[in-house]
């Protein structure tokens, strides 16, 4: 016999539902994957008019999928419906790029769509809303949306560098020769971006049993040359091969960061297993942590208020917390010395430009 759900809906909200990434969330989402096997969803699709029909098709879909937590499906065009006691909001409608486009050149013609997104999470969500921004550009999107909503404390605005970090981890296991599982301490920092510092220097590989320094196991050259510009241009080779932007593993990335924050990054148990808690991880990995573009609060000496990627942990509370001590060794990653400092100077730019479009 099927047990019937045990809790409370959760309401959630995914703009851009129509588009890819929307597409290969939604039926994550309400399966469970996200809020976990005991949590049903109410999910709140927003879309702009022009994209209603496909959102209400994608809705039918739902419908079809007769899935056993999904409580009920509401597609819109108003922010102030589709935010309404919203607590997960997943920011995901914006355009992407496309080939030869930085990430950066989407600044003015998405940026436009996250003020009045921040303003209605102000107006209308639930007090305990959770907020991840997967539009381009991520982070300062965040900021634009965070400096709209006053009443929203900023560290529930988040931008996802979890892709990037799932993609670092993907690299060094396969270099490694071991499983993703047998990976830890692997940090995004900065901006998810071409800039950004996917920086091995503190994670650590399991080998025959034991966890060993990954510098240890894999070449420092490989790491410094091949692995961090792999990772950091990865979103431009997704878009080179597959002809259109990543979408199923943006939004696997985008269901990887809010379970975590929401759920805890110790909570592995149900076999939703995190890079933070791999199913089977050995108590003598060290330390365990992911990425995600939170608010700094000045750590690593990161400006205050900029959205930035970070070590983080989550204990299932209101805010990611930043993991102390983990500053990048460039002794151990030659040439990499002043990364974390460029692709922070970026973010600022990006903020100084949005600043300058009115935006912020
Ligand atoms: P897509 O073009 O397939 O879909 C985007 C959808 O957003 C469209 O259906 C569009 O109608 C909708 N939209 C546009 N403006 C909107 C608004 N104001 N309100 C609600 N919906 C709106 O694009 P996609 O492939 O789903 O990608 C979406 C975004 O995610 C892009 O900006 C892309 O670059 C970004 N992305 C981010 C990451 C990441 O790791 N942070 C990864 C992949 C993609
Ligand atoms: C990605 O990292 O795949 C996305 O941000 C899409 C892009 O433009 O790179």
């Amino acid at each position: 016999t099927v047990s019937a759900p045990s809790r409370a809906p959760r309401t959630v909200t995914v703009t851009g539902a129509a588009g890819n990434i929307g597409y290969a969330l939604l039926f994550r989402i309400a399966a469970g994957g996200m809020l976990g096997p005991d949590t049903p969803v109410r999910l709140r699709l927003l879309e702009i008019p022009a994209a209603l029909r496909a959102a209400e098709g994608t809705a039918m879909e739902l419908a079809d999928a007769a899935f056993p937590l999904l409580a009920d499906v509401e597609v819109t065009d108003d922010p102030a419906v589709a935010f309404d006691g919203v607590q997960h909001a997943m920011l995901v409608g914006a355009r992407p790029r496309t080939k030869g486009m930085e990430r950066g050149d989407l600044l003015e013609a998405n940026g436009g769509i996250f003020g009045p997104q921040g303003r209605a999470i102000n107006d209308h969500a639930a007090d305990d809303v959770r907020v991840v921004v997967v539009g381009n550009p991520a982070n300062t999107n965040a900021l634009i949306a965070a400096a709209h909503a006053p009443d929203v404390p900023a560290e529930r605005f988040t931008a996802l560098t979890r892709l990037d970090h799932n993609r670092a981890v993907a690299q060094l296991a396969a270099r490694a020769g071991v499983a993703v599982t047998d990976v830890a301490g692997v940090t995004i920092w900065g901006n998810h971006s071409a800039t950004q510092f996917p920086d091995l220097t503190h994670a650590r590989v399991r080998v025959d049993g034991g966890w060993r320094p990954a510098l240890e196991v894999v070449d420092p050259a490989w790491a410094a040359e091949e692995f961090v510009p792999r990772v950091a241009k990865r979103g431009a080779e997704i878009i080179e091969v597959r002809g259109a932007s990543s979408a199923a593993s943006a939004a696997s990335a985008a269901v990887d960061h809010m379970r975590d924050w929401t759920l805890g990054t110790d909570a592995g148990a149900d076999g939703t297993g995190t890079d933070a808690a791999q199913p089977g991880a050995g108590t003598d990995a060290g330390p365990r942590w992911t990425s995600a573009a939170v608010v700094s609060d000045g750590s690593y000496e990161v400006p205050e208020g900029l959205i930035s990627s970070f070590p983080v942990t989550s204990d299932g509370g209101a805010a990611w917390r930043i993991v102390p001590g983990l500053a990048p060794d460039e002794s151990l990653l030659p040439g990499t010395g002043g990364r974390l400092a460029a692709t922070v100077a970026e973010l600022e730019a990006e903020r100084d430009a949005v600043r300058g479009l009115g935006l912020l």
